[in-house]
């Protein structure tokens, strides 16, 4: 029987991101197919929320029910077991994404070679910067015209700030695409459009084989050596403790769409992409090796239709092996919990599952006893840490437009919050509640779901701020003097931290210099 330790080694748990259309949901099902999960091209669908006008975000949620059959994608490829957490392509739900990324022990980022690093894939990439967490480039439509290889090699490293190491390297792109060279396991790769095929390789020896040029022509083969002689002198070779570390970032160069590069990607993956990795808890870092199972809530999913009001709590197990009808302590309540149908995906299938390892998500139905962030244990009091809320870019008070349904609507915002759909700040000087969302579609969201399974109904005033931030300071006068100057501004979020709302920049930016005592913070963890 496989050991704890042996589940563990085995485990590659990562996500996909990328700036919508650049290929992420091409790519991700590419690698469902080498892992046999799925058998026809077209067969992911679930990030193909973006593509629908933002105003039909009904039709957005019908899909959002779908994709929770593809949060979370599981197979098995060769000795290694593959968990791709999904995350929404739409930027409204950015937020969804950036807990995600918790959830993650490395990620995979797609880029398209004409359009190159674009605002989304920045933002998540200042996420995975502040966690470590190692990414390898998929740099992708180089069946398209695009731009010059090296030029998006200096492009990745100024706007993603991580250093490059070129693993394999095309042969032109566009309409004279030839093939990749694996600079990783020196061999070629001919290109050859095709959506499911694998494709032609050309055995190899080095890069002075005569056999490239047979296969490209002496031209292409000639530039070929001169760019590889040239990576090698500006590129140091790769370290895989500097990947580990989220120093260095491997590049790939591919097209997902036609099936090519994306194999070589994955087999140096699952080589060098990190196991389940220690994860930090207040009161202790913890190893996916130790007996007793930990993990926590990183998404929750509520059921839309109104009928069957329940959601389902995803649960990353983070240590020890979790079981089917065991006990285990829900450490916010206090109270031991028992799961007789937790869920996995296994090949696009949802199964019930008797036993998960670290890495390994599994899916609690719930009736609203989870929030995001809550930590599950065998009894220790461990709490983990490391989800963060951003500074929302939205805001609106929200008003009860029916007296009578006051106790609804408290319970259905509560609820909407501890999934993490939004932020609640309460302003200290009107009590006024205020929500606060990274996009339009969340209001909408709220609205709706307040409406259907609360019986609530509420309007938006308009709310023009900069920012919400949390503060603090070591200086308690200083803090003070902070609050009282700025009273009419001062919120609290939900778990009762002081927060300043700036309603500009400029009188941010004041603030800061006014009160250099005071810490600002523009995530809430800290
Ligand atoms: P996303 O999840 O990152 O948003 O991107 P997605 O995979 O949906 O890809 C966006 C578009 O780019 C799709 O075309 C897809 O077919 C295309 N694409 C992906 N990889 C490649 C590639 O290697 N080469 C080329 N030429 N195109 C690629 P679409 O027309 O918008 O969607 P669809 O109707 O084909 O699904």
């Amino acid at each position: 029987m496989a050991t704890l330790n042996d589940e563990i080694s085995r485990r590659r748990t990562f996500a996909i991101i990328s700036h919508p259309d650049a290929g992420k949901t091409t790519l991700t099902e590419k690698l469902l197919l080498f892992g046999g999960a799925i058998h026809v091209a077209g067969a992911v669908k679930s990030n193909k929320i973006k593509k629908t006008a933002t105003s039909d975000w009904m039709e957005i949620e019908k899909q959002r029910g779908i994709s929770v059959a593809t949060s979370v994608m599981g197979f098995n490829y060769g000795d290694y077991k593959i968990n791709i957490l999904d995350t929404p392509g739409h930027q409204d739900f950015a937020e969804d994404t950036y807990r995600t990324l918790t959830a993650v022990d490395s990620v995979i980022i797609v880029v398209d070679v004409a359009k190159g690093v674009e605002q989304q894939t920045r933002k998540l990439m200042e996420v995975c910067r502040m966690r470590n967490t190692p990414v390898i480039i998929f740099v992708n439509k180089l069946d398209r015209e695009g731009r010059d290889p090296f030029e998006i090699l200096d492009e990745l490293e100024a706007e993603l700030k991580i250093a490059v190491r070129p693993l394999s390297w095309p042969i032109n792109i566009g309409a004279k695409f030839k093939g990749v060279y694996n600079i990783y396991e020196h061999s070629l790769d001919l290109f050859t459009p095709s959506k499911t095929q694998v494709t032609e390789r050309v055995e190899i020896e080095n890069v002075d084989d005569p056999r490239i040029d047979e296969a490209v022509g002496e031209k292409d083969a000639s530039k070929l050596r001169e760019d590889l002689e040239l990576i090698e002198g500006v590129y140091p070779e790769l370290d895989v403790n500097e990947y580990l570390a989220g120093k260095v970032a491997p590049v790939f160069f591919g097209s997902a769409l036609n099936t090519f590069g994306v194999k070589e990607l994955l087999d140096c993956f699952v080589k060098i992409a990190p196991s389940p990795r220690p994860v930090q808890a207040e009161e202790r870092q913890v190893n996916p090796e130790e007996e007793p199972f930990s993990g926590f809530v990183f998404k929750i999913h509520a059921n839309m239709d109104p009928n069957h009001r329940s959601c389902i709590a995803f649960v990353k197990v983070c240590s020890g092996r979790f079981e089917r009808n065991a006990n285990y302590k829900h450490i916010r309540s206090g109270k031991m919990m028992r799961f007789a149908a937790p869920t996995a995906f296994m090949a696009q299938k949802k199964n019930i599952v008797d036993e998960a390892f670290p890495g390994d998500i599994v899916g609690i139905p719930d009736t609203g006893n989870f929030k995001i962030g809550d930590t599950l244990t065998e009894g220790e009091n461990l709490h983990y840490k490391g989800l963060p809320s951003f500074s929302p870019e939205m805001f609106k008070y929200i008003e009860n437009t029916d007296p009578m349904k006051a106790k609804q609507l408290e319970k259905g915002i509560q609820q909407l919050m501890d999934e993490g759909v939004a932020q609640l700040f309460v302003n200290q000087f009107n009590g006024r509640k205020i929500i606060g969302t990274v996009g339009q579609l969340q209001f909408e969201v709220i609205q709706y779901r307040l409406l259907h399974e609360y019986g609530a109904t509420v309007r938006w005033e308009p709310l023009s701020l900069y920012k919400a931030c949390w503060i603090e300071s070591d200086d308690e006068e200083a803090l003070a003097a902070f609050k009282k100057r700025k009273h009419q501004f001062m919120a609290v979020d939900r778990d009762g931290r002081d927060v300043f709302l700036a309603d500009s920049n400029y009188v941010l930016q004041m603030a800061q210099s006014d009160f250099p005592k005071i810490k600002f913070h523009f995530t809430s963890e800290f």
